[in-house]
């Protein structure tokens, strides 16, 4: 077929809003796929690449939340072919590595992307964002980076898998390992933390809390399934959350938010023996300062869920079957759909916090 000329959104320098320029898709080469893409969730990570927050290697390609079809792929590739309908991943397992090899592919530490790269039509490399790049009406990635998904589902809602959505249902099953009956509490409850509260209905928690210094975030998560909520402007997360849990504190806390004072928040509210699960994302110059006796005393375990330990070729499948049987609202995270051009409007409302997620339908 040859390169081919598409539209995508691009972030030229630090700080600059977003422009939609022509990019360049090349063919795929070995092991790599070009995906026709139907929709593209805006996420905070983009917003992070272009505010120069991630790295420096403009212009960005930017997008990462996405479905689509296969349209073409390289040689050797059998795992996907032209015409599955798919959901974008940033993990394509190697297969290679030590986690690999130890039979923890949700843990590959060697994930890889397409070789070959998307260019602006003057040659210009693009770096995608995580390795996608899917605000664009095609891109290309490695094959392993999709994952086949009933054609069923609505495009819009199974593409959140890809990022924000999976990392929090992850944090409460696969991190967290939430069973029937466990009391949860997830701290901050924007995209990420919603979807915890979901995750955590679907592995049959007892007593939810949902808590958020913004009523709106608060409802949202009540309609997910939160049993409970805490405003923890007006009320001491940690009282709030032992008060609801027969005054020792959740089985499970889910940290959503990424700071100190909520991750010391999420550390005392667990019952002894309990778990912490840290999804949301620190910056480097935080820090935390607690006693050790109580990393001692207080037992159980402090984790960390990298995308929600999700391995997609396990995972993505069985929650789009479940989300078809209606068990598992992924719609409600559709807070609205907007055209390629609105990326940058969708920031600032991201920014506000008016959204859970924006997602470009194409
Ligand atoms: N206590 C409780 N909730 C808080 C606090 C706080 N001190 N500060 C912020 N929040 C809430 C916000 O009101 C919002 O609802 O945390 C939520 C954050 O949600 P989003 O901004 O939508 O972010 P989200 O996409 O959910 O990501 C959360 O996970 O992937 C990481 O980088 C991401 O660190 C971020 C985190
Ligand atoms: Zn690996
Ligand atoms: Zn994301």
């Amino acid at each position: 077929m040859g390169a081919q000329q598409v539209r995508g959104v691009i972030a030229r320098a630090k700080g600059e809003p977003v422009r939609i320029e022509t990019i360049v898709v090349p063919d795929p080469g070995p092991g790599e796929a070009v995906v026709k893409v139907q929709t593209c969730g805006v996420c905070h990570t983009d917003l992070h690449y272009r505010e120069g927050g991630i790295n420096d290697d403009f212009p960005f390609l930017l997008g990462h939340e996405a479905a689509g079809i296969v349209e073409s792929v390289g040689e050797g590739v059998t795992e996907v072919a032209p015409g599955d309908f798919v959901v974008l991943n940033w993990r394509a397992v190697c297969g290679q590595c030590r986690a690999c090899r130890r039979g923890r592919p949700q843990y590959c530490f060697d994930t890889h992307n397409a070789r070959q790269r998307m260019t602006l039509t003057d040659g210009t490399e693009l770096s995608p964002a995580l390795g996608i790049g899917a605000f664009a009406e095609k891109t290309l990635v490695a094959a392993g980076q999709c994952t086949k998904v009933d054609p069923a589902a609505s495009p819009a809602a199974a593409g959140l898998l890809g990022c924000g959505v999976m990392a929090g249902i992850g944090a409460a099953i696969n991190t967290g390992g939430v069973g029937r009956g466990d009391s949860v509490a997830v701290i901050g409850c924007g995209g990420v933390g919603a979807a915890a509260v979901l995750g955590a209905r679907l592995a049959g928690a007892g007593r939810i809390v949902a808590v958020d210094i913004d009523d709106r975030k608060l409802e949202t998560a009540r309609g997910l399934g939160a049993t409970h909520t805490v405003n923890s402007r007006s009320t001491d997360a940690v009282e709030g959350i032992r008060e609801l849990t027969g005054g020792f504190g959740a089985d499970v806390v889910i940290e959503a938010v990424g700071r100190p004072e909520t991750y010391e928040q999420a550390f005392y509210a667990r019952d002894l023996a309990g778990t912490v699960v840290l999804v949301g994302v620190p910056t480097p110059e935080m820090r935390i300062d607690l006693p050790l006796l109580d990393f001692f005393g207080r037992g159980g375990s402090l984790k960390s869920s990298w995308y929600g330990d999700c391995l997609p070729s396990r995972d993505f499948p069985m929650l789009i079957d479940l989300y078809l049987q209606g068990r598992l609202d992924l719609d409600a995270f559709v807070t609205e759909t907007i055209g390629l051009d609105d990326v940058e409007a969708a920031f600032t409302r991201m920014h506000q916090g008016d959204v859970l997620r924006s997602v470009v339908v194409l």
